[in-house]
C-alpha cells in the first residue's frame, strides 16, 4: 500500500479519507451500534495509516457511539511505540462526554469547536474554534495547516464523511467492503447528510484501485474531478 499523498495544497493538508463497510455500505448496526468491520489485513492497513499522518479526525457522534483511543497500535504493526498523531474531533458545542478515551492526555489532541461552545476541555487539550454555529471544515483543515498538520485522516463517522466527500475537501478515499450485509433501516451509512434530489446532486468518484484484503477488498477513489494523483 503506498503511503499517504504528500501534501500538494498550499493551505490544507493532504486528506485520507478512510473507512469500513459492510457491502451493503454501512458504516455500524442499527441506531450506530460499533460494528468491527475491518479483518486482522484490514487493521494493519489502517494502523499504517495511522501511523503515516499527523493527526487523525473524527466527528463527535463517532466518539459519543465508539469511544476510540485513535491511538496508533504499534504491536499491531510489529514496531516500536512512535509519534503519536494528533487527534482531531470535531464538536461543534462540547458534547464530547469527559469521559471519553479522546481526552484522557495520551496523545496531542485538539477539539474543534464552533464560536457558540461554551465548554471548556481538561488543560492538555487545544481547543480550535471554526465556525459560527457548526464546525467549518473548510476553516478548520485550513487552521490544522497552520498547526503543521501536512498529513490528515480522516476515520469518520458518517457526517463527517458525507462533509468531506460532498465538499470535496480530500485526495484519497479508501473503503473497506468486508464480506458481510447488514441490512436494516437505522444502520448507519457511509455517508449521511442532505438527501440528493438529482444526478447533480451526488457525488462523482474515480475507481482507482481495487485489492483483496483479508477476506473483503478495499477499493480506493479519488475526487472525480482530480486526476493527478492516479
Ligand atoms: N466503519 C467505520 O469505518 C466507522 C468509522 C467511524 C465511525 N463509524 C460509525 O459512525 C457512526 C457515527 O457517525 P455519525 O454520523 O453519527 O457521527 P460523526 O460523523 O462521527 O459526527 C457527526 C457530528 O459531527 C459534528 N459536526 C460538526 N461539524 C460538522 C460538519 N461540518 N459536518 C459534519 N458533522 C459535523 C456534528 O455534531 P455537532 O453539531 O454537535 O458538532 C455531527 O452530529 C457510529 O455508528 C460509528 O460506529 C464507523
Amino acid at each position: 500500500m503506498p503511503d499517504p499523498p504528500e501534501a500538494e495544497h498550499a493551505v490544507r493538508p493532504a486528506v485520507w479519507v478512510n473507512c469500513a463497510v459492510s457491502v451493503d455500505g454501512r458504516l455500524a448496526y442499527a441506531g450506530g451500534r460499533r460494528a468491527r468491520l475491518s479483518s486482522a489485513e484490514d487493521l494493519q492497513r489502517v494502523q499504517k495509516l495511522r501511523a503515516n499522518s499527523d493527526a487523525i479526525l473524527v466527528g463527535v457522534g463517532t466518539v459519543i457511539h465508539d469511544d476510540p483511543s485513535l491511538r496508533v497500535h504499534w504491536d499491531l504493526l510489529g514496531q516500536p511505540p512512535g509519534r503519536s498523531p494528533t487527534r482531531v474531533i470535531v464538536d461543534s458545542s462540547g458534547r464530547t462526554p469527559s469521559t471519553a478515551r479522546v481526552l484522557d492526555g495520551s496523545a496531542p489532541t485538539i477539539v474543534a469547536t464552533s464560536e457558540r461552545c461554551s465548554r471548556t476541555f481538561p488543560s492538555g487539550i487545544e481547543v480550535v474554534v471554526a465556525g459560527a454555529t457548526r464546525v467549518d471544515l473548510a476553516k478548520l483543515f485550513l487552521r490544522l495547516h497552520e498547526l503543521g498538520v501536512r498529513r490528515l485522516m480522516v476515520e469518520g463517522g458518517g457526517e463527517i464523511l458525507a462533509s468531506v466527500l460532498r465538499g470535496g475537501l480530500y485526495d484519497r478515499l479508501t473503503i473497506y467492503y468486508a464480506p458481510v450485509l447488514i441490512g436494516g433501516v437505522s444502520a448507519p451509512p457511509l455517508a449521511r447528510g442532505d438527501d440528493p434530489v438529482d444526478p447533480e446532486s451526488v457525488t462523482p468518484l474515480r475507481l482507482v484501485s481495487i485489492e483483496p484484503t483479508g477476506e473483503g477488498y478495499v477499493a480506493t477513489y479519488v475526487p472525480a474531478t482530480r486526476t493527478e494523483l492516479q
